[in-house]
């Protein structure tokens, strides 16, 4: 759907610990740019530990800072409800369970547009329907059932289901 094999440019907006970018790097050509990002530096700490890891595992010889200039990588802590200090603009942009977690979801929207590219291919995912998401509701379920919440948190991880579609 995002062709990543056609794109020049990539920017991955809140990577968190980067389970992405393994899947990522083999669609992409290794001459395109692939900008990883998210808010905190510990986050991106946390992705470069993960990949190193992931490196080891898989027997690569390269350090993380060779494998990562050899692939047009770059890993960086950065808002993505900011403009990202980039020397051009993006042909793909990915946000990926991000918008309901993020401050102000349509500040992020309008920024990550302004860095876009004409014809740029957005992927953004959404942690959508309540009812399906067990995973995401069972503690907080347990907890109001036992007096230990209470009240509805000021805002949940659902507030943008059927507002984007
Ligand atoms: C649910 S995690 C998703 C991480 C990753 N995209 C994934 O799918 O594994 C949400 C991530 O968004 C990051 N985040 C939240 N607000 C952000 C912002 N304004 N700019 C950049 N990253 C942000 C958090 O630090 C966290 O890593």
């Amino acid at each position: 759907m995002l062709d990543l094999n056609k794109a020049k440019h990539i920017l991955e907006v809140a990577c968190g610990t980067c389970r992405l970018l393994p899947l990522t790097v083999n669609l992409k050509a290794p001459e395109t740019t692939y900008l990883a990002t998210d808010l905190t530096q510990s986050m991106v700490d946390a992705a470069q530990k993960r990949l190193k890891a992931n490196l080891e595992k898989a027997g690569v010889k390269d350090s993380l800072e060779e494998w990562t200039k050899k692939n047009n990588i770059t890993i960086k802590a950065a808002n993505g409800e900011e403009p990202i200090e980039s020397p051009h603009k993006f042909d793909r942009i990915i946000a990926n369970l991000v918008l309901m977690a993020t401050e102000d979801p349509l500040k992020m929207m309008r920024n990550l547009s302004s860095m876009a590219e004409e014809g740029c291919l957005f992927g953004v995912t959404i942690w959508g329907n309540k009812e399906l998401s067990n995973f995401m509701t069972l503690i907080p379920e347990a907890m109001k059932a036992k007096g230990l919440m209470q009240g509805p948190p000021p805002r949940t991880p659902f507030h943008l289901y059927g507002k984007l579609g």
